[in-house]
């Protein structure tokens, strides 16, 4: 008898591990790698958090592998051998900052739902040790991501007290055997589109009034505009010095212009496009918030909320949802078909939270940090 299923079952699968070949295109042969990468996060993404819309799509992988100057990527996969091929059930990435935390490496590891509880999950992790301790990286953070359900049982919040995550999750436990210890959570946050035009007018007259004339909004798409190219990559620098990391051991990262048309030209070759609204501060002629949704016709339901920021010192007159409230609404005139976009919040975080609730985005999932030396 003969099975329709390509999963061979978990008691019969023998894998091994291996670093996936790197094609120079999707039409390689050698693509089935990252193929095979892409298939198994829709799969475990389903399975663990009810959908998929977090997941890589194989250009994506290609492109992010292209393009290591600020973030070097290190890959590992378990594969088991079918009669169609080699197929992916594990995965394990490993980040290194370039130009800053030369000490931290940051992991993610996925085992396909049928293939759990075999050893592969502990064998890449594992891997991602011996890899982060030979780049000479003494402290891990590894990532891990919960669906909306509320936990039933037990749960675990860091230090600061801010988001909690369920005990007894799969990630949590090889986390703890790791000996890392949870230090943040993040909320992401979904909300269903459209939201009403009219909340979106009002809410953007709302913050129009407090803002007043000091104030001059633009909106653009790709490529990014020389003339700001300079002051959206201190805007990024800002974000990045002041975001609230609870009890992660972690520098903030270097942003400059180069790293934003690097950014620019790694958004362009994956197909990917976004919207950006900043707020210039008339008087001095500098941009002091922006926000960027970014998107992938390849996933036509949903978008992306990438950054948001509001310089400190023009904090308080409602910049934040203004420049959200308007490029919402070019979001709706430049992707009407969308279903759904995305945020992730730090629980931390409360002034960008309220803003965020009173637009409508309700808590979707998350994910938890775990930090610990090597
Ligand atoms: C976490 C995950 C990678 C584990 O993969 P796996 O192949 O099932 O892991 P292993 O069989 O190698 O188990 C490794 C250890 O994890 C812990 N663990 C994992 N799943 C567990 C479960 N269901 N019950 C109890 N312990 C579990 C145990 O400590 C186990 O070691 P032990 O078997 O010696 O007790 C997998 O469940 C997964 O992909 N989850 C979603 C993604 C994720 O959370 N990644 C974060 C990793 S830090």
């Amino acid at each position: 008898m003969t099975t329709s299923s390509a999963v061979p079952a978990p008691a019969t699968s023998a894998w091994r591990l291996l670093t996936p070949p790197h094609p120079a295109s999707l039409d390689d042969a050698d693509a089935w790698a990252y193929r095979g990468i892409a298939e198994l996060h829709v799969t475990a993404n389903k399975a663990d958090l009810g959908n998929a819309d977090g997941s890589p799509t194989p250009i994506g992988i290609l492109v992010g592998m292209n393009n290591q100057d600020y973030m070097r990527k290190l890959r590992q996969i378990a594969v088991v051998d079918t009669p169609a091929g080699p197929q992916v059930v594990g995965t394990a990435l490993v980040f290194l900052h370039v130009h800053s935390n030369p000490e931290l490496a940051i992991s993610f590891v996925v085992v396909h739902p049928e293939h759990r509880r075999q050893g592969i999950g502990a064998a890449l992790a594992r891997w991602v040790q011996g890899s982060a301790r030979a780049e000479g990286r003494t402290t891990l953070l590894a990532s891990i991501d919960f669906g909306p359900d509320r936990p039933a049982g037990e749960t675990l919040t860091p230090a600061s007290g801010s988001g909690e995550i369920a005990a007894d999750l799969p990630g949590v436990l090889l986390a703890q055997k790791l000996g890392l210890t949870l230090q943040l959570v993040e909320r992401r946050s979904r909300v269903d589109l459209p939201v009403l035009p009219e909340a979106v007018s009002r809410f953007e007259a709302e913050a129009r009034a407090v803002a007043g004339d000091a104030y001059r909004v633009h909106t653009w798409t790709a490529p990014m505009p020389e003339e700001w190219i300079e002051q959206y990559a201190a805007l990024e620098q800002a974000l990045s010095d002041d975001e609230p990391r609870g009890g992660l051991e972690v520098e903030s990262d270097v942003w400059d212009a180069d790293r934003i048309r690097t950014e620019d030209a790694t958004i362009a070759a994956k197909g990917d496009q976004y919207v950006v609204t900043a707020a210039e501060h008339v008087a001095t002629g500098k941009l002091v918030a922006m926000t960027m949704l970014q998107w992938n016709d390849l996933q036509p339901e949903h978008t992306n909320q990438q950054s948001t920021v509001v310089l400190k010192a023009h904090r308080g007159h409602r910049l934040g949802m203004l420049v959200k409230a308007v490029n919402l609404r070019e979001h709706a005139r430049l992707r009407p078909g969308a279903q759904r976009i995305y945020t992730w919040n730090n629980e931390e975080n409360p002034h960008m939270l309220a803003i965020n609730i009173a637009l409508g985005f309700v808590p979707a999932g998350g994910s938890a940090d775990f930090q610990g030396p090597l």
